[in-house]
């Protein structure tokens, strides 16, 4: 473990990087690395309607650093309402490109899965490419709508409790 680690109880291991729940100051680094691996203009998607004036979930925001410190990868998850029912969507999460392909997006996307079970959430929502989310369990939702403009097929769901999306439609919803 390296010595940043060994002052964060809360921090994971992968091979080269430490799970580290994100802190305050961890934020606007978050926000370049984001810059570094979205096309400009991010902020300008819909989902990002769901996120203005609302705190990320706590605990559940990870960042992965090297023994150096260095940051190589992010994800943050926001509370969302979808018919009423309390979801967490996933999102952004971002691996920089001198990481990427090498497993960490999927370490950081196990990992903060399993925060989120062990915390009691019920079910998670992202808009993303179904061939990369399916292997976590992700899976298109019917009739559950994003603030357009947004591809229905790209909206996925994954439950934490048995059948944790049954019944659950609607347009999602800012949790203010
Ligand atoms: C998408 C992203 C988070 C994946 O993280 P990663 O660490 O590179 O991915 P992993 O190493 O865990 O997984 C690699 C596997 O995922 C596949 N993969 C990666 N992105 C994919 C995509 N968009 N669609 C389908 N498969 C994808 C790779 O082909 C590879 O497959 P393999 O295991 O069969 O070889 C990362 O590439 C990234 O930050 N991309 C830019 C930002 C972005 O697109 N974020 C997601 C927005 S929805």
């Amino acid at each position: 473990m390296s010595c940043y680690a060994a002052l964060h109880p809360n921090a994971r291991e992968t091979d080269l990087f430490t799970l580290y729940p994100e802190r305050p100051e961890d934020w606007w680094e978050v926000e370049a690395l984001y810059d570094t691996c979205f096309a400009p203009g991010r902020t300008a998607l819909s989902s990002y309607r769901l996120r203005e004036d609302v705190l990320p979930v706590s605990g559940l925001c990870v960042v992965a650093r090297d023994e150096a410190g260095i940051l190589g990868a992010a994800i943050r998850y926001w509370p969302v309402l979808v018919g009423g029912a309390e979801v967490l969507l996933l999102g952004p999460i971002a691996v920089h490109p001198t990481a990427q392909g090498e497993g960490l997006g999927s370490s950081l996307i196990i990992d903060t899965l399993e925060r989120a079970s062990e915390a009691g959430h019920d079910r998670v929502l992202l808009v993303g490419d179904a061939p990369y989310y399916r292997r976590f369990g992700f899976n298109p939702l019917q009739g559950v709508i994003m603030p357009p403009p947004t591809n229905p097929e790209r909206v996925l769901g994954a439950s934490l409790t048995p059948q944790a999306w049954a019944g659950i439609k609607g347009t999602v919803e800012r949790k203010a």
